[in-house]
Order: C-alpha cells, then structure tokens, then sequence
C-alpha cells in the first residue's frame, strides 16, 4: 500500500470525479506536506547511480540475488537488526509468506496467531492462506495492540505469532517496551517462534526506547521494508536464523521472487538506511508537535500522542464537504495535504492518515496546523 495521497482505505471509487481530481492535482502539485519529496524517475534514477558510485566496488552486479549490492544490503540488515543472517525480497507480502511457512513447517501447525488488522489478513487478498494453507487465529480486533493475555487466550499448537510494529491499520499503535518484552516470553515461554511484521520497525524505534538489534532480539524472525519510510524503490529483507533465512530463500526462488537482478531495489534501500533512518526521530519529534497544535484546534488525533511518525486525524465534518475542500485547496495551491478523508464511525465526522516525512520538515507547524485547518474548516456552516 502507498504511504501518502491514496485512500487510507480502499472506499472511494475509480468513478468519484473527486478522488479523480485528487490523483490529477495530487501529480501536477510542486509541494507537499506529507511524506518525502516526490523526485521525478529521471531525478531518482539518477539519485540511485549516484549510491552504487558510494559503495567499495561500484562496478559489482548482484546475480539472482547473490553478491554485489544485495549482499552489502544483507550484511547491513544483519548488523542493524542483530541477527546472523538476511535475504533480501522484491516485496514484503512474499518475504512474510516465505518466512511464516518455514516457521510453520519446522512447527508442523500451519496456525498463525495475529491481529485482526495485520497486513496480512486485510490487505493480500487471502494469498497466504490460498498458497501457503495459513490459519489464522486472531489476537485482537479493532484498534488495539495484542498483549500476552491475547496469546493466552489462543489455546493449541500454532505454528507461528506475528506482531505488527506498528499496527498500521489500528492507527500506527505500538506497545510499551514492557508489554512487547512481556509478550516475547509469553511465545518463548509457550514455545511459538514470534514474527515481527516490521515494515514500519524503523519509525518504531523511538517510542520503544530501545536499539533496533534489542528490539528484534524479541523475536526470532523479522520482516523490514524498504519503500515506506526508507522510501526505496520497493523491497524488503527477513532477518532472523540461518537455517530459516536459507528455506525463506528457498521460497523466494519458488514463489518467483529471485530476480535476475535485484540491483535498484537494493540500492535504493541503502541510500534509505543512509539517508533517511537517521532523520526518523525527528519525523515522530514532528509527528508529536503537530498533533498537540491540531488538538487546540479542534481536531482530534489518534493515537494520542503519536507512538511514530503517522497518526490519525478526525475533525467534527462530513467526508464529502471536506474532500471537496481538500481537493480545492491542491488544485490552487498546486500543494498536497493529506490523503483523502473518509466517514468515521461517529456520525458527520471524518478522518483520515497523516504521514510525517522529508517534505513535511519544511513546513513550520504553525503553517502546516494553518493549511489543515484551512481545508478542515470545522466552521458550522462547513
Ligand atoms: C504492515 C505491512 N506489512 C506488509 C506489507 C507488504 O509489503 P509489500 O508491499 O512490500 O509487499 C505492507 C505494505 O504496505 C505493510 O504495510
């Protein structure tokens, strides 16, 4: 899924001449508030050479996978994250069926305990299930982050536990350091290999206070991405035991996943560890100071503070109204805000993502809070 400027969920139309608008307004607009910069391809491609010239041997291919730019990303990933071993993948959704069948095959239980709003169950289409023959066991429902009392409550064999940090769908959530810690032993204690789904473990790090090797020390596997906020091309990476990364491998070649070349994906995602890991504590420094200056405005935030650097926004208006607005306001402006707003629960109010990235650090929050509230207008006769 795309982190800024498509439909937090999939509810509107190809029909709707406004999200039709947005996508038109959102391509021909020369700034942006969320997110990263949008570069054109020529000006990424030629940001992607200019990485391989930086590594020890620029000349250096990869080769279905092996050697060259990927096994300078793979040893990166293994030193950041602490474990032995890593492979790279073109996507997430193939390295997390990868992985979870290895796990699920050495446990003989093709049971996955999960959140109900893991990526998994709402956004593959049922791929892992049809391919791979998962069974799900949901830890939670709705917005809410599983605790060691949810494992508990799933009694039998299970192959696999996957925690997503964060919970993207539940509104970037995470647990305390206290309650991850709590729920690694409960799946150490019970004997369950516990899986990060860690496409967004980056943005993770500060609200956990802890590194990122001692925060995947907590698990036996770990998933990465390295186009949300590292704002790669596309790609990710399993990190965990060599003999479960070797078989993920395996899969990988199986499931087509082993390229010819992976070299831009690879790339792309060490000039991300290079240049945009570092800045991720500002995003959610950022995140922070604009959530508590909307709420002086009366827009509502979720979670409260933010734990990363996106969060929730809801404003006391109808969906339509405000989209118009928004819509509006690009096409003017030739600016983005936000993705467009959909129905919340609460009636004649909308919400909707907010991503802090490169762009939005160079806004000052008093004008970006301005912007918002400009297009939200919670005025009555809004
Ligand atoms: C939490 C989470 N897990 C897994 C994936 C799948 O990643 P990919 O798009 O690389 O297949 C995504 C993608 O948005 C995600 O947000």
């Amino acid at each position: 899924m795309s982190e800024v400027g498509e439909p937090a969920t999939a509810v509107a139309e190809e029909t709707d001449s406004v999200l039709l608008r947005f996508r038109a307004a959102s391509v021909r607009a020369e700034r942006r508030l969320a997110g990263g910069d949008r570069p054109s391809p020529a000006e990424e491609m030629r940001s992607i050479a200019d990485e391989a010239a930086k590594l020890d041997d620029p000349e250096a291919w990869d080769r279905y996978g092996e050697l060259g730019p990927v096994e300078v990303l793979e040893r990166r990933i293994c030193e950041l994250l602490g474990k032995p071993a890593a492979a790279m993948f073109p996507s997430g959704i193939m390295a997390q069926q990868s992985v979870l069948r290895v796990l699920c095959d050495e446990r003989g239980s093709r049971r996955v305990a999960l959140p109900g709003l893991s990526h998994l169950l709402v956004h593959e289409l049922d791929g892992p299930q049809l391919l791979q023959g998962f069974r799900y066991e949901r830890l939670t429902t709705g917005s809410s982050f599983p605790v060691a009392s949810s494992l508990t409550k799933i009694p039998g064999r299970l192959g696999a536990v996957l925690l997503e940090l964060p919970l993207r769908d539940g509104g970037y959530l995470l647990p305390s350091w206290d309650e991850l810690a709590d729920f690694s032993r409960a799946c150490h204690d019970r004997g369950v290999p516990l899986h990060f789904d860690g496409a967004r473990i980056w943005e993770s790090q500060p609200h956990l206070g802890h590194g990122l090797a001692e925060i995947c020390a907590l698990a036996d596997t770990v998933y990465v991405s390295f186009y949300k906020g590292l704002r790669g091309l596309s790609g990710a990476a399993v990190a965990g035991p060599p003999e479960v990364v070797d078989e993920a491998r395996q899969w990988r070649s199986r499931l087509g996943g082993t390229l010819a070349t992976l070299l831009p994906y690879a790339l792309s995602a060490l000039r991300g560890l290079r240049v945009e890991l570092p800045r991720v504590p500002d995003y959610q420094a950022r995140a922070q100071e604009l959530a508590s200056e909307l709420k002086t405005r009366g827009i509502r935030v979720f979670p409260d503070p933010p734990h990363t650097n996106a969060f929730r926004i809801f404003a006391p208006v109808g969906h339509e109204g405000l989209n118009e607005r928004l819509v509006a306001f690009m096409e003017d402006e030739r600016t983005t805000l936000t993705p467009p707003w959909e129905a919340a629960d609460v009636p004649g109010w909308s919400w909707t993502e907010f991503t802090v990235g490169a762009a939005t650090l160079n806004w000052s929050v008093c004008e970006a809070v301005d912007a918002l509230c400009r297009v939200v207008d919670a005025s009555p006769d809004a």
